[in-house]
């Protein structure tokens, strides 16, 4: 019997060797160590075997037993190991690996102008302003010295909410509501989004102005030309000039239109400027005393000057961009151009 038994131990040891693959580990168990097995039909053979040699026998069976089992958990732990390298083997990543490369996204041309404007007036000690873009009838014409049924409402063809709701049509609105809450003196500037009825190539329904106001004792119009001097060399270049024309505004008593030298052709005339040299730009003026008297200013301490103008205009020169639309499209192909 125990000749028997170191048999097939050493038959089972020689077996496992040969043994490759889960499904045969397998079958090596049922055959040795199942209901069915060996070990087992030794271990019913014990029933003949006379009473004092069964402790001994037994211990051995069990000695056995546990020997293959031992070796067959060795062997499961192996294929295990194996299985899991496979799998990540499968999976591997090669964070050494260069990577592939991201697009570099960029800022709108609209943002870039309008970041280049904004610093520039900031450097020269103006406060950044904002309004609501739904706005009252009241900021947007009344308070600027633009009665209701006054023909210069014919100048601006405003969206209407309500009878006196309105998308505001210039930011001028935010004069008025600066000039309500600032105590002079003060410099402010409000960039920001506005409305009109119209839609051309040179025209959006939705488009962008900023507007700049200076309250203080003493301003002349030599204030406004060099202040807007200043700005438009820092926008387009240290050799731009400006020019004013007489022109009218409500709000603005006297009135003047802004010209800036054609940022295309120095000033030579080109098809840009229409061989003028010059591109109108701004609107501008001293503030009509009644508007700062409507606004709670007291019109014989002080005066101001103020300006308006498109921001889209100067990123559609900047970036000789022949269709406002394009800009608000945000088809991908004409913001890669833009960069
Ligand atoms: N708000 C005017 C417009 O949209 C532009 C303008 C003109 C603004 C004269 C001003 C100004 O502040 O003084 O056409």
């Amino acid at each position: 019997m125990q000749e028997k038994l170191k048999m097939l131990s050493e038959q089972a040891k020689a077996e496992l060797k040969e043994v490759k693959d889960v499904a045969s580990l397998n079958n090596f168990k049922v055959k040795y160590l199942g209901k069915q097995g060996l070990l087992t039909e030794i271990l019913r053979g014990m029933r003949d075997l006379p009473a004092e040699q069964r402790p001994v026998i037994g211990a051995l069976v069990n000695q056995v037993r546990q020997d293959i089992e031992n070796q067959t958990a060795q062997k499961q732990a192996e294929f295990d190991k194996m299985e899991l390298e496979k799998e990540l083997a499968k999976n591997f990543i090669d964070i050494t690996e260069p990577a592939k490369g991201h697009e570099k996204g960029a800022l709108h041309p609209l943002s870039k102008v309008f970041d280049l404007l904004i610093d520039s007036c900031v450097a020269m000690g103006f406060k950044v302003v904002e309004g609501p873009e739904v706005e009252l009838d009241y900021f947007n014409f009344e308070a600027l010295n633009i009665p209701k049924n006054h023909p210069s409402r014919d100048m601006q063809d405003t969206f209407f909410v309500t009878d006196n709701i309105l998308l505001r049509s210039q930011t001028s609105s935010v004069q008025a509501r600066a000039m309500q809450t600032l105590k002079p003196p003060f410099k402010i500037i409000s960039p920001g989004r506005v409305y009109r009825n119209d839609s051309d190539a040179t025209h959006s329904p939705v488009f962008h102005q900023m507007e700049g106001l200076v309250i203080d004792e003493n301003i002349s119009m030599a204030d406004l030309k060099s202040m807007l001097t200043v700005l438009m060399r820092r926008t387009f270049g240290e050799q731009t000039q400006i020019r004013f024309r007489p022109s009218f505004f409500p709000f603005t008593e006297p009135s003047v239109e802004v010209d800036v030298t054609c940022p295309s052709c120095h000033g030579e005339g080109c098809r840009l400027c229409k061989g003028t040299g010059f591109m109108e730009l701004l609107g501008a003026g001293i503030v009509n005393p009644k508007v700062l008297e409507e606004n709670g200013i007291d019109s014989k301490k002080y005066r101001g000057f103020a300006f308006g103008f498109g921001v889209d205009r100067v990123a559609m020169v900047k970036n000789s961009i022949s269709d406002i639309r394009s800009m608000f499209k945000n088809d991908i192909r004409f913001l890669k151009q833009m960069k």
